[in-house]
């Protein structure tokens, strides 16, 4: 893995694990990496500036309040860091960024820090299983914060438990990791579809559903930050670094689709299409007056998912299923039916997922019959976790595509040589 030039913020706390980290920044320096190193005063009452100085050739930060430059110091270090790693991270430290206190600058700079975060804690194995330690650090996970957990053993307290800083290697493996995170979709085109579609009775009235957009948006950003050329296909309306295609109905996005599908590696279809429009558009409001009842005549849209399956070549191509009952069985059923790569289901009679919430919970159900279930978390690690589990399948197919191109392309080649 290449961090070379990466700019990794290590963020220490007062434990006594606070000297393994000298080590880990020389290996990263090793490795080409910018290091910055921001201390709790408590830090270096186990570690000394001077040595955290010189092995990241770079100064240390501290003290939010010596101004040196215009810019506050825990902005310009969040902004300018590609990650974010606290070890070693104290219960203190974590419960403080756990519930948004930003009292120091490691606390301030972990506040002002949008990309991924890695928290190593060390501490007594009695903190580490106190309840509010464990609630703050599920809050973490929750929000996208990678926790590496402490390993057993013999603790400096005098304790055996869990609490011992893990190993260092593990430690720089998830750093790498994490930064090579940033290109794994690097080359490929993404296309997402959200919101839901909006099916006109008059100018005044339409046919539509709860979606928000929140889980095709959340994929759209994760896809981009793993390297992709993103397109977010949308009933909303939505700002972003990537390239966004308004539409308003089934067939709008079905027309946008078509023109993005060729060219596309990997397609998610997060947006809740109307399964019906209206047959006959009122170009006029109508009148309340003329109808005592009204009876709207509907006429099925086209399935985009099962259309865009039928005719894909290399695509990895992605539904979503919205069931308010039976949702793996019906979820088997849709997979089948629609002929899909993968399939991900969620609950949406739920109130606390799905339909307009922050948070989701689904399951992935591949066209071979696996299943993988992410429990709940919020949309963008939703987002990000289902993009992990289905890259890595669709690089291969991907590549098996390619080498089907490549093996064509050499036995033609023999082919005219030997002629
Ligand atoms: O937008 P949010 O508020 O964040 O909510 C997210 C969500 C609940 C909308 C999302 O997670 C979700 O479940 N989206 C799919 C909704 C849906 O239409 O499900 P479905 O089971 O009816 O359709 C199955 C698949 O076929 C979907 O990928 C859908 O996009 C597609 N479809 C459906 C009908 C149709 N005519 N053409 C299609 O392509």
């Amino acid at each position: 893995m290449n961090i070379q030039g990466k700019n990794i913020l290590i963020g220490i706390t007062g434990g006594i694990a606070a000297y393994k980290i000298c080590e880990l920044i020389r290996r990263f320096k090793k490795s080409g990496a910018n290091v910055k190193v921001v201390c709790t005063p408590n830090a270096l009452n186990f570690v000394t500036k001077l040595t955290l100085q010189n092995l990241s050739q770079n100064e240390v930060y501290i003290e939010e309040f010596e101004i040196k430059k215009w810019r506050p110091e825990h902005i310009s270090l969040a902004d300018e860091a590609d990650i974010m790693l606290i070890a070693p991270a104290s219960a203190n430290t974590i419960s403080k960024i756990a519930q948004g206190f930003a009292d120091n600058l490691l606390t301030s700079v972990a506040c002002a820090f949008s990309k991924k975060m890695i928290i190593a804690p060390a501490m007594n194995c009695n903190m580490w299983n106190n309840t509010t330690i464990q609630e703050n650090l599920s809050k973490l996970k929750s929000r996208g914060v990678e926790i590496l957990e402490p390993e057993s053993g013999f603790l400096a307290c005098g304790y055996m438990g869990k609490g011992r800083l893990c190993s260092l290697d593990k430690i720089f493996n998830a750093v790498c990791e994490e930064l090579s995170y940033s290109e794994k979709l690097k080359g490929k085109k993404v296309v997402i579809t959200s919101g839901g579609t909006i099916e006109d009775i008059d100018p005044v009235r339409y046919i539509s559903n709860y979606s928000s957009g929140k889980m095709g948006a959340a994929l759209a950003n994760s896809a981009k930050s793993m390297g992709a050329e993103v397109v977010l296909i949308t009933t909303k309306n939505v700002e972003a670094p990537y390239k966004i295609v308004k539409v308003k109905s089934a067939l709008d996005m079905q027309k946008a689709l078509d023109e993005e599908f060729e060219i596309s590696d990997i397609i998610i279809m997060a947006a809740a299409v109307a399964d019906y429009r209206v047959k006959n558009y009122s170009q006029q409001k109508m009148k309340k007056e003329v109808n005592e009842e009204l009876t709207l005549e509907l006429v099925k849209n086209p399935d985009i998912l099962k259309e865009l399956c039928e005719k894909k070549t290399h695509q990895c191509v992605v539904g979503f299923c919205a069931e308010s009952e039976n949702l793996l069985e019906n979820a088997k059923e849709k997979i089948a039916k629609k002929g899909c790569d993968y399939l991900i289901a969620n609950d949406i009679s739920r109130k606390d997922i799905g339909f307009g919430s922050e948070n989701n919970e689904v399951v992935i159900l591949d066209k071979n019959g696996g299943q993988k279930r992410l429990e709940k978390a919020s949309k963008s690690v939703i987002a990000r976790k289902i993009l992990e589990n289905i890259t890595q399948k669709c690089h291969s197919e991907l590549y098996k595509a390619k080498q089907r191109g490549y093996e064509l392309t050499e036995s033609v080649c023999r082919a005219d040589s030997e002629s």
